[in-house]
């Protein structure tokens, strides 16, 4: 179920220049996205998708252009102040998703020992609920190699819940998984965007996941934002390389 439009922005990139050494990924990107959406990042491989993602998490500098994230530019801070809005979001990587050595229970308290200081039977209650929150009551003791992919996602979308975020961020969450699992994992971000009203921004290339989530699509293509707007319009799109994506075809 999608929610209704709210239209208070959580994001705003103005004019945003980004790319690695002299290459620019991105160039002159501008869009806002409206707090409690689900907005997917879509594109071919290689169109800047994970690019754009690192620069609104204040992980890579950008050249020029604004970026504001909760109201703070992120370019601009110090590395507190970009911690206080990095406090205030998840992320769901593409890769890495738990620390091998540490059970499950043990990878979702992570962000507790890290942002707060909390007595260690109160981290435990809320490791067992973040560990409901996705399904996976009962599996706190095991180690990662004993889950499935699947159930290795939630895990990490537990650990990204475990600060309440209002922005919950994930790049290709469903990279790997079967059609049955990804739709568990769609499911369950609908869910949790429905408990607690937070903004999703996905980066995703699964076109069943895309019309089952997604309130907003951006179109990457070419360096630049091609198309902002409903999934529905992005399906309908007579631009060529929108066309050609949804046709399953390499557009950039
Ligand atoms: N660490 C990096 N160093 C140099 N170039 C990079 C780096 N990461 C990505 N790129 C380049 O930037 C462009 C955008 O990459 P990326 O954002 O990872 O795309 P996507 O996530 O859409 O597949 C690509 O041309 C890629 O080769
Ligand atoms: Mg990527």
């Amino acid at each position: 179920m999608k929610t209704d439009i709210i239209n208070e922005s959580v994001i705003e990139v103005r004019g945003l220049v980004a790319g690695y050494g002299r290459t620019k990924a991105l160039d002159d990107i501008s869009f806002s996205l409206e707090k409690g959406l689900i907005h997917a990042v879509i594109g071919t491989s290689g169109c800047g998708k994970t690019t754009l993602l690192k620069n609104m998490l204040g992980l890579m500098q950008y050249k020029s252009g604004s970026v504001k994230v909760l109201g703070t530019e992120i370019n601009d801070q110090t590395a507190v102040a970009v911690n206080k809005v990095r406090e205030r979001t998840g992320v769901l990587f593409q890769r890495g998703a738990l620390l091998n050595s540490m059970t499950v229970a043990e990878n979702v308290a992570l962000p507790f020992l890290l942002h707060r200081n909390m007595e260690p039977s109160a981290v435990t209650t809320e490791v067992e609920m973040l560990l409901k929150q996705v399904g996976l009551s009962g599996a706190g003791k095991k180690m990662p190699t004993e889950l499935s992919g699947g159930m290795i996602k939630r895990a990490a979308l537990a650990r990204a819940l475990a600060i309440k975020p209002e922005i919950l961020f994930c790049d290709e969450p469903s990279a790997g998984l079967d059609p049955v699992t990804t739709r568990g994992i769609d499911e369950l971000l609908l869910s949790l965007r429905k408990e607690t009203g937070m903004t999703v921004v996905i980066v995703t290339h699964d076109l069943d996941s895309i019309s089952r989530i997604a309130d907003r699509v951006l179109f990457l293509s070419n360096r630049s934002l091609l198309f902002h707007g409903t999934a529905a319009d992005a399906i309908n799109s007579s631009l060529e390389p929108i066309q050609a994506f949804f046709r399953r075809e390499a557009a950039c």
